[in-house]
């Protein structure tokens, strides 16, 4: 079993990697963070399975398709697609603008859209040569979007939009390309307790524990779910709220701590 995953130095990525590691399966990890992704490289090759980390950034294409182009190896049998970031909103300006800023917000769509992209089609371009297996199946490919993508949440503009984009972008791919064998995952699910929200300064409704997200990505992504939700009421909450006048629904946002204006870091 050979299994890649992105954003492996932290988080999901590294719950993914340790659930998943075993004798007899080989983990490609890679982040562009290289100590936290040895530790688990180290932590994987200890549990008896053949853990390669490679340091690169997925915002570099060519650097991820001729990874992805040996990773791939004889045959991936599934991918995580795990990089990403966070951030809200700056300070409040002297003239009372409130906008994220320009670099953060394309730090974002690079990383989360453009990074997850520059991942995806080297695995599908992997993945669509290799004989399918006995479940009819050439491969699994899991993304990481978020419940945020369901909604205009005026705390996080960018993240929201990279991760709405996602979404869509994977449901929408994912009947044509399960013809094709090759499985597609979305996971659209609330706050994860991992680094990633660490320094946030406001509670976190239906936070869930790394090891519980993973257990849930992991059912999921063998079961060929098309999209992973949870917790259900969350999503089911903000499916509700985005049927609502934007208006509306922004009144009672904008009164959230998660939207002020340093609520959570910026970068
Ligand atoms: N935690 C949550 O509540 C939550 C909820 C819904 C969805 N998600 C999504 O789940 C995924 C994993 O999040 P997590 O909570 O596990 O976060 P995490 O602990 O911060 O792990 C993400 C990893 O990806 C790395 N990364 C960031 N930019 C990268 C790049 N350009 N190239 C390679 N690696 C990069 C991060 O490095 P740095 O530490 O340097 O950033 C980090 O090591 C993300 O896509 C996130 O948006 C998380």
């Amino acid at each position: 079993m050979n299994i890649l995953i992105t954003g492996a130095a932290s988080g999901i990525g590294r719950g993914l990697a340790l659930k998943l590691a075993r004798p007899g399966v080989s983990l490609q990890l890679c982040d562009h963070v290289a100590d936290g992704l040895m530790k688990t490289a180290r932590r994987c090759d200890e549990q008896g399975a053949h853990a390669v980390p490679t340091v690169l950034d997925a915002r570099d294409r060519q650097g991820m398709a001729d990874w992805i182009a040996t990773a791939a190896g004889e045959r991936l049998d599934m991918a995580f697609l795990c990089a990403g970031i966070t951030g809200g909103l700056p300070p409040e300006a002297e003239d009372g603008l409130v906008l994220e800023r320009e670099e953060r917000v394309r730090e974002m769509l690079d990383t989360n859209l453009t990074g997850t992209l520059n991942t995806f089609f080297p695995v599908v371009n992997a993945m669509r040569q290799q004989k399918r297996n006995d479940e009819n199946l050439r491969g699994r490919i899991c993304v990481m979007a978020s419940v945020a993508g369901f909604v205009c949440y005026p705390g996080t503009p960018s993240y929201s939009a990279s991760k709405a984009a996602l979404d869509r972008f994977i449901v929408a791919n994912a009947s044509r390309l399960g013809n094709s064998g090759i499985s597609l995952t979305s996971v659209c699910c609330g706050f994860v307790d991992t680094a990633m929200v660490k320094q946030n300064r406001f509670a976190m409704p239906g936070l869930v524990s790394t090891e519980e997200a993973v257990s849930r990505i992991l059912r999921g992504t063998l079961r060929q779910t098309r999209r992973v939700i949870f917790p259900a009421w969350l999503v089911l909450g903000s499916r509700l709220m985005d049927l609502l006048p934007p208006r509306l629904a922004d009144w009672y946002y904008v009164t959230q701590p998660s939207a002020q204006p340093a609520g959570m870091p910026d970068f």
